[in-house]
């Protein structure tokens, strides 16, 4: 009973709902066929907007991504540089960065680098061991130590970059902290001491380069595929694998490797040689690092001609058909003239391209401008032990070049050396000579056969005045290491456009 007399009253309910509703219905019919009219431009309106943000946040990340990769924008300078120095306070952390996030963003198509070829006017153009480079910079060793980033560095504009100082065996350098800034100056002292991955770990790096480069040009992914690149099928330095520029690799000795000991010693730098000369353009053989102790004195004349003797033979028996050139790095504190010209004669005794003048220094130079005074806190770093680099190297380096530019460019008589030129003059000369009707002909001299030995010039260039002045001082590439750390990823391509701007005005 209970249960029909629930029913009935539900029933009740149910109608008395279901009218109301149809009721509810009816009023509202109009208000909703409104609403649904109104809605519809309602929601094209805001797919416009959609597509009205969508397209600004994609031309604004296209222009953004234009702009921060473009090495002439000045953030680089004014804002990714002050940034990262008060992110590390230890300079070394900050290297470390800088390389990885360079190494990050080239393997993402992401790295700064030169647009609008500048270099392609030819106003800098340069000729270095028969190479034409497209201008005469580069980046100085020791800021890729174990070749992380050549390519990202390519694309920041110089013709050259050096990698390393490798050592044959993996060895650590001094303990940290090890690398200062001295800010008021843009300055460094460093005292890494070549800590190195060891000569195995960068030949591996720069083989996969070479291999990644073959397949990528359609040489196949093999041996051969490599050993076709590095003879020059591609068309490319063997080296940099890029038209009109040149890798070079530092080689060094181990801190272990006793300092008296000189067949160890050549041994050392043959080893690395042996493992990385494949992938090189030039080979730079650093005894002018003031952190590793003894290194230094292997610029006396007889050491560094065995050492280089050893090196220039290795390069030469390189598996390539196109053999590495060979320089020496020299320090810019061994500068008596004795010094000079020891390193001068063993250059010559050796066979050795070229030099690059010159390296950290021992001292601690006077402030710039004239008579500035250091705040106290810059002071102590002064005190620090460690090679001093930036721009106070600046005028030592342009008398330094200078000074080997005219030492070398005196070629010695030695029997060696006529020697040399007579076998390079009969590889030329292949007429069959009419010994009836000429007299007989001088041997000819040294000086008129043999190359003129290459300067590279490295310390206290910031600016394209400055890497102009020490061209014009004899050097055929200006390189720089610590102005790119103040002056960050457009520096290369800010000193090459000062250098065409001061060329254009000496034309007007
Ligand atoms: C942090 C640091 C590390 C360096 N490491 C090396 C190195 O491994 N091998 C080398 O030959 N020079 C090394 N150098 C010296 C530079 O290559 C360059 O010759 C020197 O700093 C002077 O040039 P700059 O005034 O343009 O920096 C290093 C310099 C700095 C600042």
């Amino acid at each position: 009973m209970r249960q029909a007399r629930f029913a009935s009253s539900r029933e009740k309910a149910t109608e008395a709902a279901v009218e109301a509703t149809e009721s509810a219905v009816k009023e509202n019919a109009p208000k909703v066929a409104e609403t649904v009219t109104q809605e519809a431009p309602k929601k094209a309106g805001r797919g416009l907007k959609r597509t009205v943000i969508g397209t600004t946040l994609a031309v604004g990340v296209l222009v953004g991504y234009v702009y921060a990769t473009d090495t002439r924008a000045s953030v680089h300078r004014y804002g990714v540089v002050p940034l990262v120095r008060m992110l590390f306070p230890d300079a070394e952390d900050a290297h470390h960065f800088g390389v990885d996030i360079l190494k990050t963003l080239y393997k993402y198509g992401l790295n700064p680098r030169e647009r609008g070829n500048p270099d392609g006017d030819g106003s800098l153009v340069t000729k270095v061991f028969g190479y034409t480079l497209s201008n005469p910079i580069g980046i100085s060793g020791g800021l890729d130590k174990h070749a992380d980033i050549p390519d990202p560095l390519f694309e920041l504009g110089p013709a050259v970059v050096e990698v390393g100082g490798t050592t044959p065996l993996p060895q650590d350098g001094n303990p940290r902290p090890r690398v200062f800034r001295v800010v008021s100056q843009n300055a460094m002292i460093n005292r890494y001491g070549l800590n190195s991955k060891g000569a195995d770990h960068m030949a591996a790096v720069l083989e996969q380069r070479v291999r990644d480069f073959a397949y990528a040009n359609g040489f196949g992914d093999h041996a051969l595929a490599e050993q076709r690149v590095l003879n020059g099928e591609a068309g490319v330095p063997p080296g940099s694998l890029r038209p009109g520029k040149l890798l070079a690799v530092q080689v060094a000795k181990n801190k272990v490797t006793p300092d008296n000991d000189i067949e160890a010693i050549k041994r050392d730098y043959v080893y690395c040689v042996d493992r990385v000369a494949k992938y090189a353009d030039i080979l730079v053989v650093n005894v002018s690092s003031p952190n590793t102790p003894g290194l230094r004195d292997l610029q006396a004349t007889a050491p560094l001609t065995a050492i280089l003797k050893a090196v220039v033979g290795a390069a030469k028996s390189v598996d390539r058909t196109t053999k590495p050139y060979v320089m020496v790095k020299v320090s810019p504190d061994e500068d008596a003239d004795e010094q000079v010209s020891g390193i001068c004669e063993a250059v010559w005794r050796s066979g050795v391209d070229g030099v690059i003048v010159g390296n950290t220094t021992n001292r601690r130079p006077d402030a710039l401008p004239k008579g500035f005074t250091l705040p106290p806190t810059e002071q102590e770093t002064l005190k620090e032990t460690g090679g001093y680099s930036g721009p106070q190297l600046f005028d030592r380096t342009v008398s330094l070049v200078a000074r080997y530019r005219a030492m070398l460019d005196i070629t010695p008589n030695t029997p060696e050396l006529i020697g040399a030129a007579a076998e390079a003059t009969t590889t030329v000369t292949q007429v069959e000579p009419d010994t009836e009707n000429v007299p007989p002909v001088e041997p000819p001299k040294p000086s008129d056969i043999l190359p003129r030995k290459v300067i590279f010039a490295s310390g206290g260039v910031t600016n394209g005045q400055q890497a102009q002045a020490v061209l014009d001082a004899g050097a055929s590439v200006a390189m720089m290491y610590t102005a790119i750390t103040y002056g960050g990823m457009g520096t290369v391509t800010r000193v090459k456009q000062e250098m065409r701007e001061g060329k254009q005005q000496q034309q007007q």
